[in-house]
C-alpha cells in the first residue's frame, strides 16, 4: 500500500512534467504562428475577383508595374497582377496564417518568380518599388498609411482602394458598381503628385448630431491631458471632436505621436488642416471630416474628449467595442458615466481657468456592480 501511493506520488510529479513540457513546446509553437507586431489595419474580407480585375484595370496595370498590396490576405490581387498583365507583385500581411495560404496560391500557380508575399506590418513597409498600390483596409488606416505613400511612392504611381476613401486626396476617377451577384462596391484611384486637395471646399457639416459647442481647450490644460495620458511616439492619438486640431497637433510635436483628428465641423476641418500643414505635421497629424460617433477609433491606444457628460455617454459603446486593453481616454471637464477613473487631476490654469481632468484605462474602467 505504501509502496502504491509512492507509485502514485511518482505518476502525479511525471505527468506534471510531461503537461509542462508540451505547453512549453505548444506556446513556443504558438509563439512561431502569432501575428506579428502591427495594429490590426482591417478584418479580412477578401475582395470579389471581379472588384480586383476593375481595380487592376482602373489602375491601368501592365508588366511594367510593380504592384503591392498591403493587407494581401490570400494574395488575390497580386497574384491576378501576375498572372492577367505579367506585373510583378509583392503582398505584404501581418497574420501569418494569410501568408502561408497566400505563398500556398503563388507556389500552385507557378508564380514564385513574379510574386512575392512578405509576412509584415504594412506601416512598417517600404513602399518605394511600387508602381501601384492596392488597399481594402478602412478609411481610418488608409489615413495611417498616407504619410508612406506620400513619402515613398514616385510621381506617376497610382493608389486603387476598394471601398474606402483617403481623407485629404482627390481621387482621380470613381467608380461606383455591382457584382453580378450585387456585392455593391467602390473603387477609388488616385494618382501621386495629383492628388492633393487642393484648399478644400468644404461648406456643410457632415450630417451628425452636435456633441458639443466650440470652445477649445487651453493649451495649458492639452498639456496636462496628454501627460496624465502619458503619451509617446508610440501612440496613435484621436481626438474627437478636436476643433483647432491642438491636441493631436500637441501629442505629435511634444511626443511625437501620430494623431488623428475629427470634427463634423468643416470650418474646424479646414483652420485644423490648415494649421497642420503651417506646423510640418502633415506626416504625423490627419484631420479628418467624420461625425464622431461614426469614427472608427480602433486605431487609437488614446482618445481624448473634451464634450459633454451626456456625448461621452453616447461615445462609450464605441470606445468599449473598439479601444484595445491598456488603451487610455482622458476627458477635459466631463466624466464618463458608470466608468471608474484612474486618476482625476482638479487643477487651475495660471490665468485662473478651474479644470478638471479625468483618466481611464481601457479594461479597468468597468465600474463593479454595488
Ligand atoms: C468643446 S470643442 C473641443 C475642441 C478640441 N477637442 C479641444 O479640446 O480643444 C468640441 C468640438 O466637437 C465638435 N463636434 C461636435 N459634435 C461633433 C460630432 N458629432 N462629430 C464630430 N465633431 C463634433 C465641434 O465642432 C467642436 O469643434
Amino acid at each position: 500500500m505504501k509502496l502504491s501511493k509512492k507509485t502514485e506520488a511518482i505518476q502525479v510529479v511525471v505527468i506534471v512534467f510531461i503537461i509542462i513540457f508540451f505547453l512549453i513546446s505548444f506556446s513556443s509553437v504558438l509563439f512561431a504562428q502569432d501575428k506579428i507586431r502591427g495594429k490590426s489595419l482591417a478584418p479580412y474580407v477578401p475582395t470579389p475577383y471581379e472588384v480586383v480585375e476593375k481595380m487592376l484595370e482602373l489602375a491601368q496595370v501592365s508588366e511594367k508595374d510593380t504592384v503591392y498590396d498591403l493587407g494581401c490576405g490570400d494574395g488575390r490581387i497580386v497574384i491576378m497582377a501576375a498572372e492577367k498583365y505579367g506585373a510583378t507583385g509583392v503582398g505584404v500581411d501581418y497574420n501569418p496564417e494569410r501568408v502561408k495560404e497566400a505563398t500556398a496560391k503563388v507556389k500552385e500557380k507557378g508564380l514564385e518568380d513574379k510574386v512575392t508575399i512578405i509576412l509584415q506590418d504594412a506601416m512598417e513597409v517600404d513602399v518605394s518599388p511600387a508602381t501601384v498600390v492596392t488597399l481594402y483596409l478602412l478609411e481610418s488606416s488608409n489615413a495611417l498609411l498616407k504619410p508612406n505613400l506620400e513619402k515613398y511612392l514616385k510621381s506617376g504611381s497610382r493608389v486603387v482602394s476598394h471601398d474606402f476613401d483617403m481623407p485629404g486626396w482627390k481621387a482621380k476617377k470613381t467608380i461606383h458598381d455591382k457584382t453580378e451577384d450585387y456585392h455593391y462596391y467602390t473603387i477609388y484611384l488616385w494618382v501621386m503628385g495629383e492628388q492633393k486637395e487642393e484648399f478644400q471646399y468644404i461648406q456643410e457639416k457632415v450630417p451628425g448630431k452636435s456633441l458639443a459647442p466650440y470652445v477649445p481647450t487651453p493649451y495649458e490644460v492639452v498639456e496636462k491631458m496628454l501627460e496624465l495620458a502619458r503619451v509617446s511616439e508610440k501612440d496613435t492619438v484621436y481626438d474627437l471632436g478636436c476643433g483647432d486640431g491642438r491636441i493631436v497637433i500637441m501629442a505629435a510635436e511634444k511626443y511625437g505621436a501620430t494623431g488623428v483628428g475629427v470634427d463634423y465641423d468643416p470650418e474646424r476641418v479646414q483652420e485644423a488642416r490648415a494649421k497642420v500643414k503651417e506646423k510640418g505635421l502633415e506626416d504625423k497629424v490627419t484631420i479628418i471630416l467624420q461625425d464622431a460617433m461614426e469614427v472608427d477609433v480602433s486605431p487609437a491606444t488614446v482618445v481624448t474628449l473634451y464634450l459633454l457628460e451626456s456625448s461621452n455617454a453616447l461615445l462609450k459603446p464605441n470606445l468599449e467595442k473598439y479601444l484595445k486593453p491598456g488603451s487610455r481616454v482622458v476627458s477635459h471637464d466631463f466624466n464618463m458615466p458608470g466608468w471608474k477613473s484612474k486618476k482625476i487631476i482638479h487643477d487651475k490654469t495660471e490665468d485662473y481657468h478651474y479644470y478638471t481632468i479625468y483618466l481611464w484605462v481601457i479594461g479597468e474602467q468597468k465600474e463593479e456592480s454595488k
